[in-house]
């Protein structure tokens, strides 16, 4: 495994690749692996000849108030992992190599990027779409890979593929879970024991909105009400949003139907936490 930490080294790499006819699979990531970003790894080691992970923390992402200087970095650790998964590219630059001085465009996807994740912390998913424009324009890969626990960044993601005519094919990944039904995130670290334990609130909310889903409930004002219930309930609990919405445009449906996206993000303590569920 080759870590790379310059964009001429990592088109360098990738233009060896090509030439040896090997297709190109990226996973892009802030670090901090668990086994949902090697879920996403062994995605693309099962497609794609040549494996790429990127591992930037992304300060466009962060709002000013966010965790952009805590946010957990553990490349040597990082690092092992990757090998161990045989992966070919460690690609994890500089924020002085991403962003030079003087650096000024942005992406903005309009409409989708404002809602949910969108519309609670402004900006983001600019700071989403640009990074992940540019490691598209450096990587060049021929299939992105992406996990379903980030279903806005995802819907976001396809709609600028889109609309900028990226020759790439995007694909999307199950949630990975702990055994008790907490989504893995590289924030869950940030946990004490106590607000790990209500944390299991927001899975518990998205299977019992599953439940009556299955059981013939379509009112999506039913679902969310049914879902606040259960997290109003836990003291250290702070609900974001709770929202029933179309899983490509983001917008909210009255009724829920097959492929809706049922979606949580609470603030657990001073963690903010995202789940959510394709209703099947
Ligand atoms: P990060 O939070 O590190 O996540 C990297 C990728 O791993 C994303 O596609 C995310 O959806 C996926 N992932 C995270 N937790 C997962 C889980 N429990 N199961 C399956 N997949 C999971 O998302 C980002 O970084 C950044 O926004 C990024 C796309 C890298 C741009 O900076």
């Amino acid at each position: 495994m080759e870590r790379l930490t310059t964009i001429a080294a990592m088109r360098a790499a990738r233009r060896q690749a090509r030439a040896g006819g090997q297709s190109l699979g990226l996973v892009p990531t802030m670090g901090a692996l668990h086994r949902g970003h090697l879920s996403l790894v062994r995605a693309a080691r099962a497609t794609c000849d040549q494996v790429t992970v990127s591992i930037f923390v992304n300060p466009l992402q962060f709002g000013p108030t966010e965790d952009f200087a805590r946010y957990p970095r553990t490349p040597d650790a990082d690092c092992a992992l990757l090998a161990e998964e045989g992966v070919d590219f460690v690609f994890s630059p500089s924020v002085e190599e991403m962003y030079p001085q003087g650096a000024t465009t942005l992406v903005h996807v309009g409409g989708i990027g404002d809602r949910l994740d969108g519309a609670s912390r402004p900006g983001h998913f600019d700071g989403v779409a640009t990074v992940v424009a540019k490691l598209f324009h450096i990587v060049e890969p021929e299939r992105a890979f992406f996990g379903q626990k980030d279903a806005a960044q995802l819907a976001v993601l396809c709609a600028m593929v889109r609309d900028l005519d990226f020759g790439l094919e995007l694909v999307a990944c199950p949630t990975v879970r702990e055994a008790d039904g907490l989504a893995l995130s590289s924030r869950n670290r940030y946990l004490s024991p106590e607000e790990r334990e209500e944390a299991l609130v927001l899975s518990r909310a998205l299977a019992a909105v599953e439940t009556l889903a299955a059981g013939g409930e379509r009112r999506a004002g039913a679902l969310v009400e049914a879902a606040m219930q259960l997290l109003s309930a836990q003291p250290r609990v702070r609900v974001d949003y709770v929202a029933a919405v179309d899983a490509g445009t983001l917008e909210p449906v009255a009724e829920a139907l097959p492929g809706t996206l049922f979606a949580i993000a609470a603030w657990v303590g001073a963690t903010r936490l995202i789940d959510n569920v394709l209703l099947g």
